[in-house]
């Protein structure tokens, strides 16, 4: 500290000063020489100050919402989302078959759309259907494989209409694939179908074409057992 600052100091800027930094209270005039700090005054916050600290906020908002994985403790950096931790996991028989069903479904979505929710009049929901979601699957494997045609009812609701046969173009584990997707999708809780279950539905139908030329009516898919 130069000594000459205490000349400046002790005459005027006595009330800025902090209380501790005073030998004996308010006396001005006692203060050391070691003491004496040059004095701040206040000044008007500038407006940029204000710009930046917001600027700062929404790029740290912006920041959260791409990489915070949507706050999931289980997301570690490098993950942006539960799903991509997900996919990255090894998986298990059953859900290696859902997730190529969710994509093979694209072939079943031209009809009954990708929420599953079909198209009024024309196709039929898989969402919440009671065919698909029937515990043993004998019935719902039989309609892809070989197409069905005429009066049904999905959800107390009447359809009449003809689904193409696809067992021509799909084999038994895309088959087991689709359904065991379409059988968990949408909130539909029912067990995996697994590509043997379709294997057995095809050889107890070995007499009928897969070419779609006898699609199932309903009366004939309702003589099929579905006890456990
Ligand atoms: C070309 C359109 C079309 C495609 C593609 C299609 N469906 Fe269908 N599906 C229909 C129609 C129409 C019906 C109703 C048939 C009737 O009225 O007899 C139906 C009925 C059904 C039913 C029984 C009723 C219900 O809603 O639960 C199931 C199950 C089904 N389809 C599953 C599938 C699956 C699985 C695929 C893909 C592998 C598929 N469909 C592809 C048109 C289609």
């Amino acid at each position: 500290m130069k000594p000459d600052r205490k000349k400046k100091q002790h005459s005027s800027r006595e009330s800025r000063q902090p209380e501790r930094k005073t030998k004996r209270g308010s006396g001005g005039d006692q203060r050391m020489a070691q003491d004496v700090e040059p004095s701040a005054g206040s000044e008007i916050t500038p407006v940029w100050l204000f710009v930046l600290m917001g600027l700062m906020l929404y790029g740290g908002m912006l920041y959260l919402n791409s990489y915070a994985g949507g706050f999931n403790p289980k997301v570690y950096e490098a993950f942006t989302s539960y799903k991509l931790v997900e996919n990255a996991n090894p998986k298990s028989g059953p859900e290696m078959l859902i997730a190529k069903g969710e994509s093979l479904y694209m072939v079943c979505a031209a009809c009954h759309q990708v929420n599953g929710m079909g198209v009024a009049l024309q196709f039929p929901p898989l969402a919440g259907s009671e065919w698909v979601n029937e515990p043993n699957p004998a019935r719902l494997i039989r309609i892809p494989l070989h197409g069905m045609n005429g009066p049904i009812k999905v959800k107390d609701q009447d359809w009449n209409a003809s689904m193409a046969a696809l067992g021509a173009a799909l084999s038994s584990e895309d088959i087991a694939a689709i359904l065991s997707y379409i059988r968990q999708a949408w909130g539909n809780n029912a067990p995996p179908v697994s590509p043997a279950d379709v294997d057995a539905v095809k050889e107890d139908t070995k007499s009928r074409p897969m070419d779609g030329s006898r699609p199932w009516l309903i009366d004939d898919l309702m003589k099929v057992p579905v006890a456990p």
